[in-house]
């Protein structure tokens, strides 16, 4: 569907050169959610702009739908382009126009009548909740509406992919999940294919199919978002993770507790985590029995993902130095990820450095 193969973009200003994407190659499927996460100045925005060329690779191909958009006269690309929406953090509404008007406006010299556009706005607007608001302006709606109407017209032209750029950065959590649900239905009810842009985990966590991972132009690892919450293999990933499922804040607690002090000058602070049908209740109980130490759980959480629970435990295990290295031992090769808290808070610490 979207195949993006040894994509550069290189940004000549004044006298320096910006290399904004390096060497990324990306296959997006028919009817996928697919998910880009990174960090401010990764470059995912320049290269989602690729893929309708609003901006041309320094290298590599594109193609779109079979088409290489890079051979295609400038007529052939206005009509490839109506059928990628896009879709911003900061809407693009025109605020002089009614809602109506902002979502018929790319119907603008298309072989509709007025009636057949006035029924085509009717449809989109019932497609995103907003029948009501079509005499409306812009500065009367609230932001997740005002995006919603950025929606209904980016699907003006029956696009087969929308491309979301960072579309729920501006808005509060709340919001964000509601928008994100009308993502979702549109997938499945128009079998769109969806690109989304953003800085936050959270974000592609529920949605996404397939997610991939950007810094300093560079993709650093994709996959299906259960191998990349379960099987994050860089640094970055694992961060992105941490704060999206909070790690990050409770971590601080836990380590912030008096009582955490004594275990771990007894024993050892670990986060056990694990996927699927290991479900840690019975490990522990085995622990306490055949290795004889003792188990404290500082905090748990568990997450769905698709279906599929994702567990994380910070636990403090005390006990003679070899029985705890036995029981980890154990517990390793019964498939339970296992990382010392002190790795944890170094980890942490290299971030906030970053920042
Ligand atoms: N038109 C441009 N001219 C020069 N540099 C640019 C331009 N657009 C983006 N960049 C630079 O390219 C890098 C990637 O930017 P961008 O794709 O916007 O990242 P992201 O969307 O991940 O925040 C940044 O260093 C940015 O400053
Ligand atoms: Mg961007």
């Amino acid at each position: 569907m979207i195949e993006l193969k040894d994509i550069d973009v290189l940004f000549h200003s004044d006298k320096r050169v910006v290399s904004a994407v390096k060497d990324v190659s990306i296959d997006i499927q028919a009817g996928e959610i697919f998910g880009i996460v990174g960090y401010s100045g990764a470059g995912k925005s320049t290269l989602v702009r690729t893929i309708n060329l609003l901006q041309r690779p320094t290298k590599g191909s594109v193609q779109v739908n079979g088409q290489d958009m890079l051979a295609l006269s400038a007529s052939e690309l206005r009509q490839a382009r109506k059928k990628i929406g896009m879709i911003f953090q900061h809407f693009n509404l025109m605020e002089s126009r009614t809602i109506a008007e902002n979502v018929a406006f790319p119907l603008k010299g298309s072989s509709l009548n007025k009636q057949e556009r006035a029924a085509k706005v009717a449809e989109l607007l019932d497609l995103v909740g907003l029948r009501d608001k079509s005499d409306a302006y812009p500065s009367q709606l609230s932001g997740g509406q005002k995006q919603r109407v950025a929606i209904a017209r980016a699907l003006a032209n029956d696009p087969d992919i929308l491309l979301c750029d960072e579309a729920t950065s501006a808005l509060d959590p709340k919001t964000t999940s509601s928008i994100l649900e009308l993502l979702r239905e549109l997938n499945q009810q128009l079998n769109i294919t969806i690109v989304i842009i953003t800085h936050e985990m959270n974000v592609v966590k529920d949605l996404c199919d397939r997610v991939a991972v950007m810094e300093d132009g560079r993709l650093l690892e994709q996959g299906t978002i259960v191998e990349i919450f379960t099987q994050p293999q860089e640094a970055l990933t694992k961060e992105f993770i941490n704060t999206a499922t909070h790690l990050d804040q409770e971590l601080a607690l836990v380590i912030g507790h008096e009582s955490t002090n004594r275990l771990r000058e007894q024993g050892q602070l670990v986060r056990l985590s694990y996927v699927g049908d290991t479900t840690t209740q019975p490990f522990i109980t085995k622990l306490v029995q055949d290795y004889h130490v003792q188990v404290n759980i500082l905090f748990g959480h568990v997450e769905i993902l698709k279906d599929i629970p994702v567990g994380n435990l910070f636990v403090g295990i005390t006990g003679a130095d070899q029985d705890i290295k036995a029981s980890l031992f154990y517990l390793e090769e019964h498939g339970v990820g296992i990382q010392t808290l002190s790795e944890l808070i170094e980890a942490q610490a290299l971030k906030e450095d970053k920042i």
